[in-house]
């Protein structure tokens, strides 16, 4: 059995292959964040982009639990420089970790981190799939629709796809329907909405868009979910 615990915005924090696992650790500053980052003890973090909202306290989570941050390269050279353990990957990359593997997919996106008045490179944005204990997740980070996107469903059959919803940076509801329809996941798990007044997005009606192609397991940061 894995857990997965929305920790609020894209934040996701699972239990999978015997090791803890966060995803986008966005805590401090996240006016739905479920937890406290002292709270949060992983093995692993993986980060999609080098965004505020997702790069988050990352570094620090890492460095105080001697976690390894998965991002993709230049993300995880600038971690690196701050002193945390990584592990770089990057587009189309798998690599065979002591939970199971985790593939970097393409994301249509950002990903600066702003620093002052400072806007550092970070690469390219990413999203993830993770397969392990036979299962399947796809964080699909920050991103637009893309056609592609069937290529991941095709090819990686996600079981699970976390999708952004909230629209003015990423998918909002209709395009998040029609990227469930190309992924084909047995079940959708709406992310990235309500956190600011900007993505103001109401999961119910994300619900009614997909209909029945995917069971769509609404979570309230927090909660969790077993699979
Ligand atoms: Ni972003
Ligand atoms: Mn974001």
């Amino acid at each position: 059995m894995a857990r997965l615990r929305f920790l609020g915005h894209s934040a996701f924090e699972i239990e999978i292959g015997g090791k803890n696992i966060l995803i986008d650790p966005f805590i401090t500053g996240n006016p739905q964040a479920a937890v406290k980052p002292g709270d949060l003890h992983p093995d692993y973090i993986i980060v999609t982009h080098g965004h505020s909202d997702h790069l988050g306290d990352s570094i620090d989570i890492a460095k105080k639990n001697n976690a390894t941050i998965i991002a993709p390269y230049e993300l995880a050279v600038y971690c690196g420089n701050k002193g945390a353990k990584t592990h770089p990957m990057h587009i189309g990359g798998s690599y065979p970790f002591d939970f199971g593997v985790v593939r970097l997919t393409l994301a249509i996106h950002g990903s600066a981190i702003v620093d002052g008045e400072d806007i550092i490179s970070a690469g390219n944005p990413v999203g993830v799939v993770i397969e392990a204990d036979g299962k399947s997740i796809y964080h699909a980070g920050d991103t637009g629709l893309f056609g592609d996107m069937k290529l991941i469903g095709d090819r990686y059959k996600p079981q699970i796809a976390l999708l952004p919803i909230g629209g003015n940076f990423t998918m909002d509801i209709d395009d998040a329907a029609y990227a469930t329809k190309l992924l084909k996941p047995d079940v959708v798990i709406p992310m990235h909405y309500n956190t600011f007044d900007v993505i103001s997005a109401n999961p119910e009606d994300f619900a009614k868009k997909v209909g029945s192609a995917a069971k769509v397991v609404i979570l309230e940061p927090g909660e969790e979910y077993e699979f």
